[in-house]
């Protein structure tokens, strides 16, 4: 088994051998999107400057092309993308599931338990919905409302309902409630306290219910009876624009390999398909049912924030998604296909 360090440095020679420059960052695909991204880009710039002189001497190399290749030859690479394709197979995953039947999977964020401005009936309604219709959860971050400063300073207690460690509680309960439906929670920014040194709220939550916790990004698998999506989600979006909340996630849909990407954090809910390197690309930003607090308001424009989380129907067999606006669309759907 090949240690992170050789199948960088390999990749890196390789290239350098065949003439091919490229910076630390396209080396991520290489090792896997797994937890931090920043954390993951030292540790290849790592490999770039203890391996200067090999790598050097990688790119002086007169460059040889095989002269076995056909003309047919390149431009079935250029039009399959195949030699490139081989390399993403590489990936690791966080996770791996299977099912059998039409799969919708909501992804759910910010719900921002405990705070003042959480719509509790939405949220309820939601919760048994999804415990009553088998819908998978992909949770997206902020599930707690988490003001660490609590109770220290007056804003943290006027904006909080529920103290920090009742809001644990609360969240590790629902996780274990829909535990089986709940694929993966991602880190959000609430309740991380890194800087102490502090386990994040949320992580303590998850482990309490047994759920699979991922920091930074987090790509997934599914296989849903031999047909597979991998789903690429983070809590924070890469970009942010009020003209455009989407671009987040399709700025991601440009630098990843992934036939979904999901972000959260701002909390105005939307999607989109787009076509990246001929590929279909679902981008989806979720919503939140924190809608009455100021950054909902402010952040993205008055009232722009709605508690709607956006859903995918994955079919059986033969690769194909549809995205809807409403998880209760897609369980239609998903119903209406399985009679
Ligand atoms: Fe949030
Ligand atoms: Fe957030």
């Amino acid at each position: 088994m090949k240690t992170e360090k050789e199948i960088i440095l390999e990749a890196i020679l390789s290239d350098r051998r065949n003439g091919i420059k490229l910076y630390p960052r396209e080396y991520l695909p290489v090792i896997s999107p797994y937890g931090d991204r920043n954390k993951a880009l030292n540790r290849i710039q790592r490999v770039f400057s203890d391996n200067r002189e090999a790598i050097n001497e990688a790119s002086d190399s007169t460059r040889c092309i095989e002269d076995n290749t056909s003309i047919e030859e390149y431009f079935d690479y250029a039009k399959t993308g195949k030699l490139l394709n081989a390399r993403l197979e590489n990936f690791k995953y966080n996770k791996r599931v299977k099912f059998s039947d039409p799969t919708v999977i909501v992804f759910s964020s910010d719900v921002h338990l405990g705070s003042a401005g959480c719509d509790y009936d939405s949220c309820m309604e939601d919760f048994r919905f999804i415990k009553d219709n088998d819908v998978k959860i992909v949770s997206v971050g902020d599930t707690g409302e988490m003001k660490k400063e609590f109770p220290k300073n007056l804003f943290s207690i006027l904006s909080q309902v529920l103290s920090p460690d009742m809001q644990s509680d609360l969240i590790a309960k629902l996780f274990k409630a829909l535990k089986p439906q709940i694929l993966g929670a991602i880190e959000g920014n609430h309740g991380a306290n890194s800087r102490s040194g502090n386990e994040h709220a949320e992580s303590i939550a998850a482990k309490a219910a047994g759920v699979d916790y991922f920091q930074g990004n987090c790509l997934l698998e599914i296989d849903v009876d031999g047909a597979k999506y991998r789903i690429f989600a983070r809590h924070k979006p890469m970009s942010s624009s009020k003209l455009s909340p989407l671009i987040g996630a399709r700025k991601m849909a440009t630098m990843e390999s992934a036939d979904c990407f999901v972000c959260s954090h701002i909390h105005r809910p939307t999607f989109g398909v787009d076509w990246v390197l001929g590929k279909k690309r679902v981008c989806i930003i979720t919503g939140t049912y924190n809608t009455s607090a100021n950054y909902s308001r402010v952040g993205y424009g008055e009232y722009s924030a709605r508690d709607e989380f956006p859903a995918l129907l994955l079919f059986p067999k033969e690769k194909k998604m549809m995205v809807f606006a409403s998880m209760r669309d897609a369980v239609k759907h998903r119903n209406l296909i399985m009679q």
